[in-house]
């Protein structure tokens, strides 16, 4: 299995704001390569299924709702480590406990809109991969 993979997800708010090309550009210097991008709508159906994980959360709802609410830019990402450096560069959960110089510090405007998602693990990250991306999309 490798385990050089990651999924990122730049949510809506950040998409809204116009933040996609500072977070690409973070991205980008931190050492990752891009190897599948694009822009996409979730519907509430795709959203939850994304999230299934945290059906039984108080948040759970409102976490879809805000997903399925505009764009957003989801894209595999290669790095040595790419689960464990991803989550060093995107900070913690609330963008207020977030390190500085974190995505989630910079973009994030509260816990559910922190900006961008990253994976929590490598079974995850290739479940999730293969949740936006055909064999097609994929360049690696
Ligand atoms: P992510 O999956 O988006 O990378 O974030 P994470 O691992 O840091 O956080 P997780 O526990 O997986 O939660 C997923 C997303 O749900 C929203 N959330 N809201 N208390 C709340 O209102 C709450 N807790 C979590 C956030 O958008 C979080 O990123
Ligand atoms: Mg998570």
């Amino acid at each position: 299995m490798r385990s050089d993979i990651t999924l990122a997800i730049i949510k809506p708010n950040a998409v809204r704001t116009g933040k996609i090309g500072p977070i690409l550009a973070m991205i980008n210097e931190a050492g990752f390569e891009i190897i599948a991008l694009k822009m996409v709508k979730l519907t509430k159906q795709q959203a939850e299924s994304f999230y299934e994980v945290h059906r039984e959360k108080v948040f759970f709802e409102s976490l879809v709702e805000f997903m399925s609410s505009g764009p957003v830019v989801a894209m595999i990402l290669r790095h040595r480590n790419a689960v464990d450096e991803f989550r060093k560069l995107i900070g913690n959960t609330d963008p207020a406990k977030a390190e500085p110089g974190t995505i989630r510090k910079l973009y994030g405007i509260s816990v559910q809109m922190n900006a961008i998602h990253g994976s929590d693990s490598i079974e995850n990250a290739i479940k999730e991969a293969s949740f936006f991306f055909s064999e097609i999309e994929r360049f690696y």
